[in-house]
C-alpha cells in the first residue's frame, strides 16, 4: 500500500513534531503494510503554514530518507504538498511554489471547510486548465459536499479525483462525515483512501484496517484500487483506474 497524504515531515506543520516522531510514524506505517508515503505538508494556508517548494523542503525530504535508511526502515518517501486553495493560489502555481505528488500530473488540494461550492468548482477548473489533475483531500469533511448531494458528482464530472480519509471512515470526524465517506465509497466515486496522518498517536499512518473493511463491506478489488493500485499510478504518473 502507498499513502498519498501524510504529514510526516518533521517540524513543518501540525504533523510530526520532530525527527523521532517521524521515525515512529514511519515504523507504524511499515507495520501496517505501507511501502511508501508521499509527504504532503500543509502549504499555502494564509497566515499559517506556507511550505512552498524550495531547496530546503527537498533537504527535509532527503533528511527523513537518510534517517530511515540508517535505521533499515523499509519505507519509500516521495515529495508532495497538500495545497490549500486560498485566493491567489494560481499565482503561486505560476511562480513554481506549488508542487504535485512525486512530480506527477496529480496535485493534492484542500479547501477551507466552509468554501462555497461554486468557488470550489471554479478553483478545480483553474487547476485542470493548468494541466494538473486535482485530488481533493477529504471531500467528506467539507460543508458544501455535505449540504449539496450533487457536489461529489460535479467535482468528478469536472475531472477532479477524490481522496477519503481513513479517520473519516472510522468516525474520527463525527457521524455526518462518516456517513458521507461511506456514501462516496459505496457509490464508487472515491479514487483513493489515505491516512492524512499527523502523528504516531492520533490520526496515525495506518491503512490495513480500512483496506480490510472496504474489501469486506464493498469489494476486494475496490479496496485494492483505493490504497494500492491508484496510489501507485500517481507515483508513476499514469492514468488512474476508475471503478
Ligand atoms: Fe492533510
Amino acid at each position: 500500500m502507498i499513502d498519498i497524504h501524510c504529514h510526516i515531515l518533521p517540524a513543518l506543520d501540525d504533523g510530526a513534531g520532530n525527527m523521532s516522531d517521524a521515525i515512529e510514524m514511519a515504523q507504524l506505517a511499515v507495520s501496517s503494510g505501507i511501502k511508501g508515503i508521499i509527504a504532503t505538508p500543509h502549504c499555502n494556508i494564509p497566515g499559517s503554514f506556507r511550505n512552498y517548494w524550495s531547496l530546503s523542503l527537498e533537504d527535509d525530504v532527503r533528511a527523513l530518507k537518510q534517517e530511515l535508511e540508517k535505521r533499515n526502515i523499509e519505507l519509500s518517501i516521495y515529495h508532495g504538498q497538500e495545497v490549500f486553495l486560498a485566493a491567489g493560489f494560481l499565482e503561486m502555481l505560476h511562480q513554481g511554489k506549488l508542487i504535485t505528488l512525486n512530480d506527477s500530473r496529480y496535485m493534492l488540494v484542500e479547501f477551507d471547510m466552509n468554501e462555497r461550492a461554486d468557488v470550489a468548482y471554479r478553483k478545480l477548473q483553474q487547476i485542470l486548465a493548468e494541466g494538473c489533475i486535482p485530488i481533493v483531500a477529504h471531500p467528506e469533511r467539507y460543508g458544501f459536499v455535505n449540504e449539496q448531494s450533487e457536489a461529489v458528482y460535479r467535482m468528478k464530472d469536472l475531472g477532479a479525483l477524490l481522496q477519503i480519509n481513513r479517520g473519516s471512515i472510522k468516525g474520527a470526524f463525527g457521524r455526518r462525515v462518516m456517513k458521507k465517506s461511506m456514501e462516496i465509497l459505496s457509490s464508487y466515486q472515491a479514487d483513493f483512501i489515505a491516512t492524512d496522518a499527523h502523528s504516531q498517536f492520533s490520526r496515525t499512518p495506518q491503512l490495513a484496517d480500512v483496506h480490510e473493511f472496504i474489501s469486506e463491506e464493498i469489494s476486494t478489488d475496490y479496496g485494492d484500487v483505493l490504497v494500492n493500485v491508484n496510489p501507485r499510478k500517481v507515483l508513476n504518473d499514469e492514468k488512474i483506474y476508475s471503478f
